[in-house]
């Protein structure tokens, strides 16, 4: 029996081939993206107070009320935003999930979508599953900024949204206040909506500021804006995440989330909206920060190429020219056997599988994790390039 293919992409998730590459070596995993610390255990409790109560039967479908509330004032608290709780936001089973069913609201076959690239590897499947395209504009290196002429040439009659990282994964990068506006100057005469992935917003380093699209008040109109309770909580694996959007644009998502989740994990969604209501959470940036700068730091006695400092998330990229000519996919598996480090290699970020021999490191580890992988490539330092 033959089953169609739904998108373009091949075999398994990098993510996933990378992490099982780590188990089967018994390497230390510095790829994909979570943290190797516990959570606070005030959070942990109060998900076990929830089970224990009566918060285990299905919440509404929008999510549970007091969680939406508790996100409502979060984002005045942080961003002085104010948001609907009954008809801009919607909790999901994380972004990822977030982003598909955004883009399954609206899309239509043959519609284009703007990718900029690298990009994290779900987007483009997602498009394609909705029988849309994925138009693939790339960042500029090495700080991976935006082309705006070339994204300018990209919009066709049939562009329907883009898709935006910030912080961004890979790179790294953040977009300034000035990013939205030019993205504000593009737009403003199409029918173009856009899909904001803040997941890291509050990943963000050296006193900079998290630009959310929501804090623009043209832009939010027309925008799907998608967080991760796992990534600023460090619980990816409660996949927890919440979608803001105009009222018509919540309804549309809605409409589709209805038959694929209809309703959320309740005891995560109780924990989590008592949680957003303690009065000292923990500063999770500064905490990134911190590992940040003692993995770079680390880094230094390596033969690896920095670039640029991460201004955002918990990722790091590196070139590795010093070290070898391999292909990036290979240079990754070679690490992960030969040095038991394993990491993501950048190529699968882009449509065309572009490899600028760079691989991508997870600093959202304990210090002792980061000392041990740094400690395992020392030898590195007497490694001949011509070896390869
Ligand atoms: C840019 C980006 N968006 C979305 C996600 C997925 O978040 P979630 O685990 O909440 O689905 C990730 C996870 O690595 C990510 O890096």
């Amino acid at each position: 029996m033959q089953l169609p293919h739904k998108h373009s992409a091949t075999g398994t998730t990098i993510f996933t081939v990378m992490s099982a590459l780590a188990a089967k070596y018994n390497a230390i995993n510095l790829s994909q993206g979570f943290p190797d610390f516990p959570i606070d255990e005030r959070l942990a409790a109060l998900l076990h107070e929830a089970a224990a109560g009566n918060y285990n039967q299905y919440a509404p479908m929008a999510g549970l009320p007091m969680l939406r509330e508790a996100i409502a004032n979060d984002f005045k608290r942080r961003y002085d935003l104010q948001l609907d709780a009954d008809k801009e936001i919607t909790i999901t089973p994380g972004a990822t999930y977030g982003i598909y069913t955004a883009f399954t609201s609206f899309l239509q076959p043959g519609d284009e979508v703007i990718v900029l690239e690298p990009a994290y590897d779900s987007y483009i499947p997602n498009i394609e599953m909705n029988g849309a395209k994925a138009v693939c504009v790339p960042l500029t290196a090495p700080m991976f900024s935006v082309d705006w002429n070339k994204v300018k040439d990209a919009i066709t009659p049939k562009t329907r949204a883009i898709i935006i990282n910030t912080p961004h994964n890979p790179a790294g990068s953040v977009w300034s206040a000035a990013d939205w506006q030019q993205l504000a100057d593009l737009v403003r005469d199409t029918e173009m909506l856009i899909i904001s992935d803040e997941v890291y917003e509050q990943l963000i380093f050296d006193g900079r500021k998290h630009y959310s699209v929501l804090e623009h008040d043209e832009l939010r109109q027309r925008s799907f804006a998608i967080f991760s309770f796992g990534k600023v909580f460090n619980n990816t694996g409660w996949k927890m995440g919440y979608v803001i959007a105009p009222p018509l644009l919540t309804d549309a998502f809605r409409h589709i989330h209805q038959f694929i989740a209809f309703s959320i994990n309740t005891p995560a969604q109780y924990a989590l909206a008592q949680y957003l209501q303690q009065d000292s959470l923990p500063k999770v940036g500064a905490l990134m920060q911190q590992k940040r700068d003692y993995f770079l730091q680390l880094l230094q006695e390596l033969p690896f190429t920095l670039h640029h400092k991460t201004a955002g998330s918990y990722f790091q990229i590196a070139g590795y020219e010093n070290i070898s000519g391999l292909p990036d996919l290979e240079f990754a598996q070679w690490l992960t056997k030969e040095y038991g480090v394993a990491t993501i290699p950048l190529s699968p970020f882009y449509c065309d599988k572009k490899d600028d021999r760079m691989i991508r490191f997870c600093f959202a580890k304990k210090e002792s994790t980061l000392e041990a992988a740094v400690e395992r490539m020392r030898r590195l330092n007497t490694v001949s390039k011509t070896q390869f």
